[in-house]
């Protein structure tokens, strides 16, 4: 039997080194890369068995970036949702976030809450955007609110009280070559595949995922058994 891919995890990286390739600024390289943000959860959506997409587009770190590329990407997030709300509601997808959303501008908080509001009830897909996400930060509000409510400490509790209490991750990509983690779902992929492309973001396609996915489906996924 082969796996289910039930919650697919994407770390979108490579916008900046795409831009410099072809001579743009790296702004070029964000607005590129929201493209294939829409065509890949389109794909996901109509996908049987993904149920979940969770990408990583804003981490806790990146607010180290020259404060111009943050507040692009802050206004370029904005426009994408404000555009995307028609194509959520076509391909039956709700729109969630992971992070922590408290530092961005009121404006901004008000748009995710309404695209929220607005595709509560789409059931095809969920994708969830890791917005100012970093799972350390995660972890810890985790407990800090399990010790306000004065629950126990155990690995069950912790993941109930996360952002995400959506699921594991089974499949966790890294685009553009980099083979490392950068802070995201650390809790959420103690079991995951990994798949590592050299392909930059805005050059991903839903062909080179349809072959990831077909490769993550002959793995042999053992959990710590034999
Ligand atoms: C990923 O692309 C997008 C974000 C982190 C917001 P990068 O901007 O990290 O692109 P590179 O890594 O500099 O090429
Ligand atoms: C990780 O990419 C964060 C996102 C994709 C949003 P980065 O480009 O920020 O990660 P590092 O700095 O290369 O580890
Ligand atoms: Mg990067």
């Amino acid at each position: 039997m082969s796996n289910r891919l039930r919650h697919l995890g994407i770390i979108m990286d490579g916008n900046g080194r795409w831009a410099k390739k072809h001579g743009f600024k790296r702004n070029r390289g964000h607005e590129a890369g929201a493209e294939v943000v829409r065509e890949i959860t389109a794909f996901c959506a109509n996908h049987h068995e993904i149920e979940t997409l969770t990408l990583y587009a804003f981490s806790t770190e990146n607010w180290r970036r020259p404060k111009i590329e943050v507040d692009f990407l802050m206004r370029l997030i904005s426009r994408y949702l404000k555009k995307e709300l028609k194509n959520y509601m076509n391909n039956g997808v709700r729109f969630e976030t992971i992070g922590n959303l408290e530092p961005f501008s009121k404006e901004l908080r008000g748009t995710i809450e309404k695209t929220k509001e607005l595709t509560k009830n789409n059931t095809k897909l969920v994708q969830i955007l890791a917005l100012n996400y970093g799972a350390r930060d995660e972890i810890v509000r985790s407990i800090k609110k399990l010790l306000q409510e004065k629950k126990e400490i155990n690995i069950e509790n912790i993941s109930d009280f996360l952002d995400t209490p959506y699921s594991d991750l089974d499949l966790l990509i890294r685009t553009s070559g980099e083979e490392r983690v950068s802070n995201f779902l650390l809790w959420q992929i103690a079991y995951s595949e990994f798949a590592f492309t050299k392909t930059l973001w805005p050059d991903f396609t839903t062909i080179e995922l349809e072959k990831i996915i077909e490769n993550f489906k002959k793995r042999e996924r053992r959990f710590g058994a034999v």
